[in-house]
């Protein structure tokens, strides 16, 4: 009898050691290939991040301050007025493409910082958002400009998921607290999202709700229940700007900023700034060639476009000057048409102008 109890109790102690054994077995391999497929991934993004192409001369030829945007003085003093100051407002600009919304908007807090009485601290952060990116999805799982609650369901095994806690995700607006929340192209937002937004402008906080909230749940931190019960704070000053008219911006958002309208670039515009760009990239261009460009370019990101190519073709041909035959044959295999060429002025024909 006593051998059997043995013999039995030697197969379990058996079966049960197999068990462990294997699993411990199977646990040491899958965090090998885990550590072996993460350091592999780590090399990998190391390389990469070792790869640079030259910065795009738009980048390089941006306006690093207020005064380095050109022509719209009428303009940039309206942002001063609106933004500078001990009461700033929010923002919406209006203009063609290409003339220097985004520009002026990026120099614009740090113009305000620097303004007497301003609220805008040292550190104050300026976010940059694209309208025409911005995912918006119906259910609020994610909501990068207002902010979202990433519900317990949606974080499957992980410890919030497990104690079924909701955690709450700041989106674009409490990013830009005590800031700027500088959304391009604005005109693109959906009808939703501007309404979100609204609501966040006139509370300056983001409320969120959840099912899976409880006040009575000790297992949610407490920066989670003061989170639900106060809301994250979201108090910001927005800047605007699109290529749409104002009549196709929700008056709710119109009211709400001051409305500055950029022009379209005159020829000395569009002149000076192939002059300052050209400064920036270390280029010479003959005056002529200057000129060319400025017939032509449509604003001035065209501008600044023809000019990089110009840049390369010098560089090619080992030369040091841009010259009007190096323009002409861009505009020419570009099908640039003249821009601001009014109908009584001598057109040059870039036609008859030789390729180099
Ligand atoms: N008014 C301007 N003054 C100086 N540079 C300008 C101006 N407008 C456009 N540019 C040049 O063109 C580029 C694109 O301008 P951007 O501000 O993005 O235009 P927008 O936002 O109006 O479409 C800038 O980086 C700059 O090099
Ligand atoms: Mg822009």
């Amino acid at each position: 009898m006593n051998s059997v109890i043995m013999i039995t109790q030697f197969f379990f102690t058996l079966v049960i050691g197999m068990y462990f054994f294997t699993k411990l077995r199977n646990e040491k391999s899958d965090s090998e290939t885990l550590a072996n497929n993460s350091k592999k991934e780590a090399e990998h993004l190391n390389c990469m991040r070792h790869i640079h192409l030259s910065e795009p001369v738009t980048e390089t030829a941006r306006p690093k301050n207020v005064n380095e945007i050109i022509g719209q003085d009428d303009g940039i003093r309206a942002i001063k007025a609106a933004l500078c100051g001990p009461d700033p407002q929010h923002i919406l600009i209006y203009g063609p493409a290409g003339v220097g919304k985004t520009a002026a908007a990026r120099v614009a807090l740090e113009c305000a910082k620097k303004s007497n009485g301003t609220p805008f601290s040292k550190n104050a952060k300026f976010i940059e958002t694209d309208a025409t990116i911005m995912r918006y999805d119906e259910r609020s799982i994610a909501d990068p400009l207002i902010g979202s609650v990433h519900d317990p369901i949606y974080q499957g095994a992980g410890a919030y998921g497990v104690a079924g806690v909701p955690q709450v995700k700041e989106g674009a607006v409490s990013k830009a607290h005590g800031g700027v929340l500088f959304i391009d192209e604005i005109g693109e937002l959906q009808t939703c999202q501007i309404n979100k937004l609204l609501k966040v402008l006139e509370d300056r906080k983001v409320m969120f709700e959840s099912a899976y909230y409880s006040e009575e749940n000790k297992k949610i931190p407490t920066y989670i229940h003061d989170v639900f019960k106060n809301g994250i704070p979201a108090d910001f000053r927005l800047i605007g700007a699109t290529t749409r008219k104002p009549e196709e911006i929700p008056e709710a958002v119109r009211s709400r900023c001051v409305e500055i309208y950029f022009n379209p670039l005159t020829r000395d515009n569009i002149e000076k700034i192939i002059y300052g760009a050209a400064e920036r990239i270390k280029i010479n261009i003959e005056q002529n060639a200057v000129e060319m460009i400025a017939r032509y370019a449509k604003n001035g990101r065209d501008a600044v476009k023809i000019l990089q190519m110009a840049k390369n073709i010098i560089f090619l041909d080992n030369r040091r000057n841009v010259t009007l035959d190096d323009i002409a044959w861009i505009l020419k295999t570009c099908h640039y048409t003249n821009g601001y060429i009014s109908s009584d002025e001598k057109i040059i024909d870039i036609s008859v102008i030789k390729p180099k």
